[in-house]
């Protein structure tokens, strides 16, 4: 009946709801200004759409919530840590599954492990976690994503493809100082897209020739899996389990956030098939996070992973999901808002740099424009740009790469009518674009400064 149909409807009805809290303009300039122009320093209730991130953020559904009557808060070896490990490997079939709270515990102790000063990890785009969590350690990152996917306006099916030639490159002469490579899917900070099958080919026969092993940042496997069915040759008929485990069969390892795609609201794992790497990361675990059947997390909580990853997979909800990015890309685009082109899986990304040429890159055009939208419509997005990315490891201060605005999309939260008012607000503050100005960062931590800085408006 339904494929009759054009309209991708959202694939669920609504069981239980949350009230959104209206506020005025000038409440919000002043809630702003009390949180030092930073939008993470808002409380969530003076917030009307919340666009801040996608993760943990997303609505769980009735099978999540039952299965958390289900959660076994035994110490060790509890019947949810054996219904999480079994999820976890029917998609990612890894020798050794280490639970973590949430991505960045499982970075930072695989780092911890295998990075130091003298090292160095290529990714195709470091999420500012994983950077922070290398740096940490004394370690270099670097990204070496292919030249379009730095070019916002350039259009290709795989922008967060790796560069192969400069993979290629830094291996040959740098082998031996690199423990790891990473690849992330989708690629978060680079917009989203999202990475070929062909590409993970090329970057694991490349990590073979050197010896090197390949691990994926796999917060966003599902949405790149259905990238891949979409617009990679001989994959549009694979169940999406099936191009999941293909993606899994090239890596020796992940880092994962169940805050995205595994649809929880917390957790988190580290997968690996090396046995002494993983024994030393599990002495690590036992340190800070807790004991290898549970990691930092309760019973109830592997429960709602573990169902999570069952739906995630599900081709009605990538399709809506997918669909309902690429409509607040294309009415924005239609709109003549520059974004970043195609449309990312779980956020649309606004080139602020692009919108508002008057800001130089050291004014933070992203920061301007992301106040902007909370001041105008009550709407949280985050910078991704020079405050995210242009403070150095040796101090300085330089422009990031691009200057975006990352509008990401809670998984199954918002209807398509919040969308709409999102396209309104948005459009509306980018037809005045040139009256807004730039910020000064009064007062900053020494890493991921965009937490919690504060700033002052030119
Ligand atoms: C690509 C990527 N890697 C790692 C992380 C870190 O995960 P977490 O926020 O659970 O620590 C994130 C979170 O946004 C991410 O997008």
């Amino acid at each position: 009946m339904t494929e009759r149909f054009r309209t991708i409807i959202e694939p669920f009805r609504i069981h239980s709801v949350e009230p959104l809290r209206m506020t005025t303009a000038d409440e919000r300039r002043r809630k702003i200004r009390e949180a030092g122009y930073n939008l993470f320093a808002l409380r969530a209730e003076d917030v009307l759409i919340d666009l801040l991130t996608d993760s943990g953020t997303g609505a769980m559904s009735r099978d999540q919530w039952a299965a958390i009557q289900h959660g076994d808060e035994s110490y060790a070896g509890s019947p949810s840590w054996f219904r999480f490990l079994e999820a976890v490997r029917e998609l990612f079939p890894f020798r050794h599954v280490i639970p973590t709270h949430q991505g960045r515990a499982a970075e930072r102790i695989l780092f911890s492990v295998i990075a130091a000063s003298g090292k160095v990890i290529p990714n195709n785009t470091h999420f500012d976690t994983t950077r922070a969590n290398i740096e940490f350690t004394g370690g270099e990152a670097v990204d070496l994503v292919i030249p379009e996917g730095r070019e916002p306006r350039t259009i290709h099916p795989f922008k967060g493809n790796m560069d192969l030639d400069a993979l290629g490159a830094l291996l040959a002469r740098r082998a031996a100082d690199v423990p790891v490579v990473f690849l992330t899917v989708t690629n978060n900070s680079g917009g989203g897209q999202p990475v070929s099958m062909a590409n993970i080919r090329g970057v694991r026969a490349l990590c073979d020739r050197h010896g090197v092993p390949l691990f994926l940042d796999a917060c966003r496997f599902a949405e790149n899996a259905w990238f891949i069915r979409m617009r990679e040759a001989g994959y549009a008929d694979k169940p999406v389990a099936d191009v999941v485990r293909e993606m899994a069969s090239y890596a020796d390892g992940m880092t994962m956030s169940a805050k995205k795609d595994p649809l929880a609201n917390i957790g988190g794992w580290l997968a690996m098939n090396d046995d002494v790497l993983a024994e030393k990361c599990r002495n690590l675990l036992i340190l800070t996070e807790g004991f290898p059947t549970y990691g930092g997390l309760a019973g109830r909580d592997l429960e709602a992973i573990a169902q999570g990853l069952k739906e995630a997979v599900d081709p009605d909800y990538l399709r809506y999901r997918i669909r309902s990015t690429e409509y607040l890309a294309e009415a924005l685009d239609r709109a003549g808002v520059p974004i970043v082109k195609p449309a990312g899986g779980h956020a649309v990304y606004v080139d602020a740099r692009e919108l508002l040429p008057h800001i130089p890159p050291l004014s933070y055009p992203g920061q301007s424009l992301a106040v902007a939208l909370y001041e105008a419509g009550g709407i949280r997005s985050v910078e991704i740009g020079t405050v995210m990315f242009g403070r150095r490891a040796d101090g300085s201060e330089a422009p990031a790469a691009l200057d975006l605005v990352r509008l990401a999309i809670p998984r199954r939260t918002y209807t398509q009518s919040h969308m709409d008012y999102v396209i309104e607000a948005v459009t509306a503050v980018a037809a005045h674009a040139s009256e807004l100005y730039g910020y000064r960062i009064v007062d900053e931590p020494p890493q991921l400064r965009h937490f919690t800085a504060r700033f002052a408006p030119l």
